[in-house]
């Protein structure tokens, strides 16, 4: 179930009047964080049955102040999106997380929050454990992001739904636009003007009344990437992954693979609570390496890690490039890629901003090494499944943080014939 989406029902829930009704919540450690955090700023979240959960909301800019710092784990999007939550509430609150998340930049977030009024203190600049005082009497902001992040839009029209007034926000990249279509879902005052450069402005008027809804959560692109590399790869194989978000901010792994040769069929393509869903047929496949335009980088920013797996096993050099915001994900994602690449035996030329790989073809990968996944789900995942097609098993370090977004991973994967073991 998408991790994104159901970051923001919670969140979005818990500011809203009334209750919203929640189907498909991802019950992983990331989103309980944030359901946790909800609840230590006042609002009511019952578990009904798995994945759904009904929150009784406090209202815009009703959010109390919590008695303990809030632990936001190994998530960037539950902290950074929280911080916006309340940084236009006259409250006081402490952000804390592991150490991949006490290394990840916040200050991209605090910065702009502090036009609303709101003030803060962190360890070192912009570094967790930080203290966030929500302003006093929030003033709206006319702001223009700098950062290719779709945390940073959403956390600056969550802190403007209390800021009397329009305040006006502008990203000159197309990001993922979750926040924006629920927002509008629950009422809210939000314009969306498209820019000439392809960028994108949005105003939004404050204070804001958000009605609940009911909100069924579709499943997650970026955990789908997964079993559908596993299917490109081994011989053979042909699954189906049913009632996958399309959203066209999300899907520019399967456009890239597509390119590159893979057999995915997108049948059944439906709407789903305001977004497109479909299910998605994969076949084993021979891929080839291309170019990926820099430009697509926000469309499949967390799919780089597994994208780079699929690359290293097919014929010809995959270029990518544009992918600086690699470099503070929940690790050093450039290079968590490239030594645990090189490792296996791949050819690999590390850049600033991208990776070359040299696919090794019908030589094949050889594997047979333990890769350094640095508290990062996502390079753990990827290396797992590029152990299912290597010619020598591949080990990971740490299988623990895949329970932070894909709790069911292993079992998926055992389900589709996978053997896992100790290393
Ligand atoms: C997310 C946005 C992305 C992505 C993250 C989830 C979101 O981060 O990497 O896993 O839910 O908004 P940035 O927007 O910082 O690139």
């Amino acid at each position: 179930m998408d991790k994104s989406i159901s970051h923001r029902a919670l969140i979005i829930g818990a500011m809203a009047d009334g209750e919203t009704r929640i189907s498909g919540l991802l019950e992983a450690e990331d989103v309980l964080n944030t359901a946790k955090a909800m609840r230590s700023l006042g609002a009511t979240l019952d578990r009904e049955a798995p994945g759904t959960w009904n929150v009784r909301g406090v209202g815009v800019g009703r959010f109390t102040e919590p008695k303990v710092p809030l632990d936001f784990g190994n998530s960037g999007t539950g902290s950074r999106l929280v911080m916006g939550a309340v940084a236009t509430t006259n409250i006081k609150v402490t952000f804390i997380g592991d150490e991949s998340l006490e290394r990840r930049p916040m200050a991209r977030v605090l910065d702009p929050l502090t036009l609303f009024g709101a003030r803060y203190a962190a360890r070192e600049r912009g570094l967790m454990p930080i203290v966030l005082e929500g302003a006093r009497g929030p003033v709206p902001i006319d702001y223009a992001v700098t950062v290719a992040s779709a945390q940073v839009k959403s956390a600056l029209l969550l802190a403007g739904l209390n800021a009397p007034g329009r305040s006006h926000i502008v990203q000159h990249v197309l990001t993922r636009d979750h926040t924006e279509r629920m927002l509008e879902a629950f009422g809210a005052d939000i314009v969306v003007t498209p820019l000439a450069d392809g960028g994108e402005a949005f105003s939004i008027t404050g204070p804001a009344e958000l009605k609940g809804i009911e909100i069924d959560v579709p499943r997650d692109p970026s955990s789908a990437a997964f079993p559908l590399a596993a299917a490109i790869l081994v011989p053979g194989s042909q699954i189906t992954i049913p009632g996958v978000l399309l959203n066209a901010r999300r899907t520019g792994l399967i456009d890239t693979l597509i390119e590159m040769g893979a057999d995915i069929a997108v049948e059944n393509v439906r709407e789903d609570g305001g977004e497109s869903v479909g299910d998605l047929v994969v076949r084993a496949s021979k891929l080839s390496g291309i170019h990926v335009p820099a430009a697509r980088a926000p469309s499949m920013i967390d799919e780089y890690p597994i994208l780079s797996v699929l690359a290293a096993f097919a014929d010809g050099r995959t270029e990518m490039r544009g992918l600086e915001e690699l470099r503070v994900k929940e690790s050093d994602r450039l290079s968590a890629i490239a030594d645990g690449l090189k490792a296996c035996g791949v050819h690999v030329e590390e850049l600033a901003d991208g990776l070359i790989i040299e696919g090794c073809g019908a030589h094949g990968v050889p594997g047979g090494a333990t890769i350094a996944t640095h508290m990062d789900h996502r390079i753990a995942m990827s290396f797992m499944i590029a152990g299912l097609a290597a010619k020598n098993p591949i080990g990971i370090d740490d299988a623990s943080m895949i329970a932070t977004s894909f709790p069911e991973f292993e079992n998926l994967m055992r389900g589709l014939g996978a053997e896992f073991g100790p290393t």
